[in-house]
This record gives C-alpha cells, structure tokens and sequence, in this order.
C-alpha cells in the first residue's frame, strides 16, 4: 500500500518540479539526506509519494529514451524496488533547474562534491536521483506521477 502524503505549500510557489529518489536511493536508506537537502534550500515538498513502479509507468517515465541502448537496463532499474516520487515547489521560476542543481551532474565522473550524485552515488547507472529537466518535462512528468495535483 503506498503512503501518500499532500500539504499545502509552505511558501507561496511560484513553479513546482518532480524529483524522485530511485530505488537505489530507497535500498541505501538516504531518502532522508536527500529530501533534507532539498528543503535546507529552500525548496518545499508538496506531495511524497513510496511507490512500488511497474514496466508501463517506468517506459512512459523514460520515454525520451526510449531508443537509447541502456533504456532496457533504466527501467529494469526503476522497476526494481519501490521509489519516493515527489512534487517540489520553489519561490521562483526555476524549481527544476534548482533541483537539478541539487542532483548534480548524470555522468559519475563529472558530478561535483556538494551534489547528491557527488557527494553519495559511484556509478551512473545508480544515481540516487531523478529531476525534471525542463518546464515541460516537470509538467508532464507531474501529470504522469501525480495525477489530479496542479502542475504549477
Ligand atoms: P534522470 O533523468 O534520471 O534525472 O537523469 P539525467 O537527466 O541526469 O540523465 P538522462 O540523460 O535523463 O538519463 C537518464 C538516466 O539514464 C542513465 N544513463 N546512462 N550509459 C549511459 O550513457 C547513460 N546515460 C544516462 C543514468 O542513470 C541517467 O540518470
Ligand atoms: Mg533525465
């Protein structure tokens, strides 16, 4: 059963991102450092949701990879454990590239220290992390994991 858990804003937001701790993030115990750094910026969590993913929600996740090499390996990976999945708001009009700030780098070898990935992840493929990359992207992906909740 997935705990599901929506607040209001603690601030006025003025664009909202997704951000998902995959199940690396979850297997590791780091949910916690993770969702604590996001806040200690500044930015704030509006909907959190422990989900189990299956193939169709992980394919349409990854869409844009869809003809990529490693995409069969992505969503064996998102599929494998449960993932947290949450909607973030920011203050300003670039929540996404503030989470992804956060995140760091996708490449191991170029994901500073400071950053999630820098900081807590050795591998590419295991991350820890996912953000939107875009104001399109974090619109439909929030439609896609959290349906029924505003986009912005
Ligand atoms: P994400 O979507 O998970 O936030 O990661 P990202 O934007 O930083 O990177 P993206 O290009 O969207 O790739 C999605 C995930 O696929 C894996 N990847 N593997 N083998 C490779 O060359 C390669 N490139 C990407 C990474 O795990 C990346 O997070
Ligand atoms: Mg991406």
């Amino acid at each position: 059963m997935p705990v599901v858990a929506r607040t209001g804003a603690s601030m006025r937001a003025v664009s909202r991102t997704f951000v998902m701790c995959k199940p690396d993030a979850v297997e590791r115990g780091l949910v916690g450092e993770i969702i604590r750094r996001i806040e200690q910026k500044g930015l704030s969590l509006v909907a959190v949701e422990l989900r189990s993913v299956d193939t169709a929600l992980a394919e349409a996740h990854y869409a844009e990879h869809a003809d990529k090499p490693f995409f069969g390996e992505l969503v064996a990976f998102l599929t494998r454990s449960p993932v947290v999945a949450m909607a973030v708001d920011g203050p300003g009009e670039d929540t996404w590239q503030i989470a992804r700030l956060l995140i760091g780098a996708t490449k191991v070898t170029e994901a500073l220290p400071g950053t999630i990935r820098g900081d807590l992840a050795t591998t590419t493929n295991e991350n820890l992390v996912h953000g939107s990359d875009s104001d399109e992207s974090a619109r439909r992906e929030l439609e896609l994991w959290f349906p029924g909740l505003p986009t912005a």
